[in-house]
Order: C-alpha cells, then sequence, then structure tokens
C-alpha cells in the first residue's frame, strides 16, 4: 500500500532520516518503533506530505506520491491524526467531527449563499455521521461537550474520530498513547481494532508503550539513527538483540538482565512455577 523507497530527510548536516526503506502492506497495522529521535516523526510528517524529502520516494499503491500536500494526499485517504487544534476548544465534540468534511469540500461563500437547501441537507447527513462516529468510539455522551474539557485521552480518541468522517485508507497514528490511562488506550486501541478488521483501515503507529505495540500491531518495524534496524512480529522484534541494544540503550539492557536474573533467583527459592519464567523474562524487557 504505502512502499518508501531510500528516503533521507537531513536538517542542514543533520540526517534525521538517512536512507529508509520499508512497507505498509494494505489491512497491516504496522507498528513503528525506536529511540527518542529515531527519526520516526520525520518520516511520518514525510509520508503525509508535511515535510519534503531530502531524496528517495513515496509510492501509494503504485502511484508516486512523494512531495504532495497534506491536502492531495487526504484526497487519496491518507490521513495522519493532529492534537485538536487550540481554537476548536471552544467547538463542541459533535462539531470538531463535523468540520472535518466541511472543510475538504472547500466550501465558497458562493455556495453556502446559492444552495443553502442542498446545504442544510449536507450538514444533516454530516452530522448523523458524526454521531455515528461517536457511538462507535464509545463516547456518544461527550457529543455536546466542548472539546477543551474532554481528557487527554477522549481527544485522543475524537483524533481518531475525525479519520472516521472521510473515506480513509490509510492512517498515521504518532504516540497516540502518550499520557493515556490504560482503560483509554485500551479503548482507542480497540477503535483501530475495530476499524483495521470492520472497514478496512491500513495503520502505521508510533508508540512508545510495547504492550499497546505487541497487543495491536503486526508487523513492527523498527527505527534507529534515521534507519530502518528491523522487522517483524512483535514477539521477534522483543528477542532481537539489535533491537534491545538501540532501544533501550546499554544500561537498560543490563537491567533487564539484572531483573530476569533476580527473578529466576526468586523463582528458584520458591520453587519452580511452570510457565512463569518465560513470561516474566518478557515482561521485563517490555
Ligand atoms: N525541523 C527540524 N529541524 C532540525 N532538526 C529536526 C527537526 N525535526 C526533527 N529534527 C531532529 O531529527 C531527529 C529525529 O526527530 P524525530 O522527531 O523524527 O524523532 P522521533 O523518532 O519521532 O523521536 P520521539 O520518539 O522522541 O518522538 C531528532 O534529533 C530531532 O531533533
Ligand atoms: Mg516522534
Amino acid at each position: 500500500m504505502i512502499v518508501v523507497e531510500n528516503l533521507h530527510k537531513h536538517f542542514g548536516g543533520f540526517h534525521a532520516v538517512d536512507g529508509a526503506s520499508l512497507e505498509i502492506r494494505k489491512g497491516s497495522i504496522t507498528g513503528l518503533i525506536g529511540p527518542n529521535g529515531a527519526g520516526k516523526t520525520t518520516l511520518f510528517n514525510v509520508i503525509a506530505g508535511r515535510l519534503p524529502p531530502t531524496s528517495g520516494r513515496v509510492l501509494m499503491d503504485g502511484e508516486d506520491v512523494t512531495g504532495l500536500s497534506p491536502h492531495e494526499l487526504f484526497h487519496k485517504g491518507l490521513l495522519r491524526t493532529f492534537q485538536i487544534a487550540h481554537e476548536f476548544g471552544s467547538m463542541t465534540v459533535r462539531e470538531n467531527l463535523m468540520m472535518v468534511p466541511a472543510s475538504q469540500h472547500g466550501e465558497t461563500l458562493w455556495n453556502t449563499w446559492f444552495n443553502r437547501k442542498a446545504i442544510a441537507e449536507q450538514e444533516r447527513e454530516i452530522a448523523k455521521k458524526a454521531d455515528e462516529v461517536l457511538e462507535f468510539l464509545t463516547i456518544s455522551h461527550l457529543a455536546d461537550q466542548k472539546a477543551s474539557q474532554i481528557s487527554g485521552g477522549q481527544k485522543k480518541l475524537l483524533e481518531l474520530g475525525r479519520t472516521m468522517m472521510v473515506d480513509a485508507k490509510i492512517v498515521f497514528l504518532d504516540e497516540v498513547g502518550a499520557g493515556v490511562n490504560r482503560t483509554l488506550l485500551n479503548t482507542i486501541g480497540d477503535a483501530i481494532v475495530r476499524l483495521n478488521k470492520e472497514r478496512g483501515y491500513t495503520f502505521c503507529v508510533i508508540e512508545h508503550d510495547m504492550d499497546f505495540i505487541g497487543r495491536l500491531c503486526d508487523p513492527v518495524i523498527v527505527m534507529a539513527e534515521g534507519k530502518v534496524l528491523a522487522e517483524g512480529s512483535s514477539a521477534h522484534i522483543m528477542e532481537n538483540e539489535a533491537v534491545i541494544e538501540a532501544y533501550l540503550g546499554r544500561g537498560l539492557k543490563n537491567k533487564v538482565k539484572s531483573e530476569a536474573a533476580a527473578e529466576e533467583a526468586r523463582h528458584e527459592n520458591h520453587g519452580a512455577q511452570p510457565g512463569l519464567g518465560d513470561e516474566a523474562g518478557k515482561g521485563g524487557q517490555a
């Protein structure tokens, strides 16, 4: 669906993305992980048309879409979520959803002036759609609240909801779980899985929460220093030495090892608990 070929994005002499090649397969929920500063957000920004690449190509369904504007990509069904902008905080949750298609139809004064009936009809349809989206996301009760008054996690759901107001094919989510509590994170995760399964959305998800990545994503792509370091299932990735090294750093890696050793020692002292040893080790790494 999306193929990134030898992509570079340089800021002056700094190579934020340094020859990254990867594929996001249609129908997948692809995870993108890597340490801070690995170039993940920059890569998203280039794919989504916010930044021009220094070199390299982005293909969507075989078509070269490198350097298209976010607006043009939006019309091809490629969306990335954005934080609810400040100025929309005074609008209700439902209104925030309703604006998405409206702002994309390029409503002109001419249209509103001469076509009131059609506009009113369209608005009713959009409101209906917004209510369906809210129901899907299990936040119907927030419809009439001001966007500035809902919690951080609810805002993330609303951001996801905005992609449902148009016919998205592929959605890029940058740290959708940051600062979100467990319960809401699960709701967000469920919504992503349902959008993937029931509506055929493809996702590419940047996230630091490895439980979230592990539950949702296959495959997982690891970036470090602007390059793709590894790709595979989440289980495979978490066992990959090079990934552990790059992602956690040597200090943390040693900590993980010593924690695993301590865990093992505890089990030896208290008698082996069948089946638990492995899981405990994995939990420690994640
Ligand atoms: N506009 C810019 N000008 C200069 N340097 C930039 C710019 N944007 C990003 N960088 C640098 O590029 C590198 C990659 O940043 P990026 O935000 O893509 O990393 P990331 O993988 O998303 O990290 P994080 O997990 O912390 O969000 C960082 O060192 C960052 O400081
Ligand atoms: Mg980032």
